[in-house]
C-alpha cells in the first residue's frame, strides 16, 4: 500500500498502520468497524486517505440514535462512500420483542447482553468471516478495562487480529485531527454524550465522570457489550 502525507500527525498516523498491517496487506481482509464515533471518523479519514479499501462497515442495531443515522448519511456524503449496514437478523429480532421485549435489557446484565449478542456480535461476527485484521477506534482512556489493552490484540474468539490505532491518543489529540480533518461529528457530542451507542442505552455524562459513565449507566458491569473484552 502506498500512503501520501500532508502533515505530521497523520504521517505518524500512517506510518503505524503500515508499521502493523504491512506493507503487502490484502484490504479486502481487513474491516473498519465505525459507530461513527469521533476515534471512528478520524480512522475512516486515515484508511480513505491511505488509499486503504478496506470492509468499512457498522452496525444498524436498530436502536440507533437519530443523530447517529444523520451523521452515518453525512459521513457517506463526505467521503462519497457507502458505509456497509450490518444488520441483526431480523427473526432474531422479532422472537425477542415478543418473548423478553426491549425492557429486559434494564432488567439484567444477562437479557442486555443477548441483546447486544444478536444486535452487534452476530452480525459482526459473520462480517469478520475470512478477516484478518479489524480496526477500532478504542482508547485507553475510555476505561479502567481498555486502559490495559495494547494496540494489536489477538482476538482468537473473531478469528482475527484487532489493531487500535488511536489508543494511546488524548482527547486533545483527537479533538485537534478533528479540527484538522473536518469530518462531521455526531451532533450529541455538543449536548454532554461522550461514547454513544445505541438509543435506549446511552445517556449524557457530566463534565466530571468517565466518558463511558453514560454507557449501560443502570449497570455495575464493566460497561462492555461483547465487541471488545471485558
Ligand atoms: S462499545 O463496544 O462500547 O459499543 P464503543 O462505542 O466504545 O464500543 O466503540 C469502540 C469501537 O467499537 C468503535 O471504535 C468501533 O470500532 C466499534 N463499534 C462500537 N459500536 C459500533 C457500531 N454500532 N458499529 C460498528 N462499530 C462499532
Ligand atoms: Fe441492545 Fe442496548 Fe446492546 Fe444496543 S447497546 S444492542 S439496545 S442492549
Amino acid at each position: 500500500m502506498v500512503y501520501s502525507s500532508t502533515g505530521p500527525w497523520f504521517l505518524a498516523l500512517f506510518e503505524e498502520m503500515n508499521a502493523v498491517l504491512g506493507p503487502d496487506v490484502s484490504p479486502e481482509r481487513v474491516v473498519l468497524t465505525t459507530s461513527f464515533s469521533m476515534e471512528d471518523q478520524i480512522l475512516t479519514w486515515a484508511v480513505l486517505k491511505a488509499g486503504l479499501d478496506v470492509d468499512l462497515v457498522s452496525l444498524d442495531t436498530g436502536c440507533l440514535f437519530p443523530a447517529t443515522r444523520q451523521t452515518w448519511k453525512a459521513t457517506e456524503d463526505h467521503f462519497g462512500v457507502e458505509i456497509r449496514a450490518l444488520l441483526p437478523n431480523s427473526k432474531e429480532v422479532v422472537d425477542f420483542t415478543k418473548t423478553s421485549g426491549l425492557s429486559s435489557i434494564y432488567e439484567s446484565v444477562d437479557a442486555r447482553k443477548s441483546c447486544c449478542a444478536m444486535r452487534k456480535i452476530r452480525p459482526l461476527k459473520a462480517a469478520c468471516a475470512g478477516k484478518e485484521w479489524w480496526i477500532t477506534g478504542l482508547r485507553s482512556n475510555q476505561s479502567e478495562n481498555r486502559a490495559s489493552m495494547s494496540n494489536v490484540e489477538d482476538a482468537p474468539d473473531w478469528g482475527l487480529k484487532k489493531f487500535h490505532p488511536l489508543l494511546n491518543w488524548s482527547d486533545q489529540e483527537v479533538q485537534s485531527a478533528l479540527l484538522k480533518t473536518g469530518v462531521p461529528v455526531n451532533p450529541l457530542y455538543a449536548m454532554g454524550y461522550k461514547s454513544i451507542g445505541c438509543a435506549p442505552c446511552t445517556r449524557p455524562v457530566l463534565p466530571h465522570e468517565d466518558a463511558r459513565a453514560g454507557r449501560w449507566w443502570w449497570e455495575q458491569s464493566s460497561k462492555e457489550c461483547g465487541l471488545h473484552r471485558g
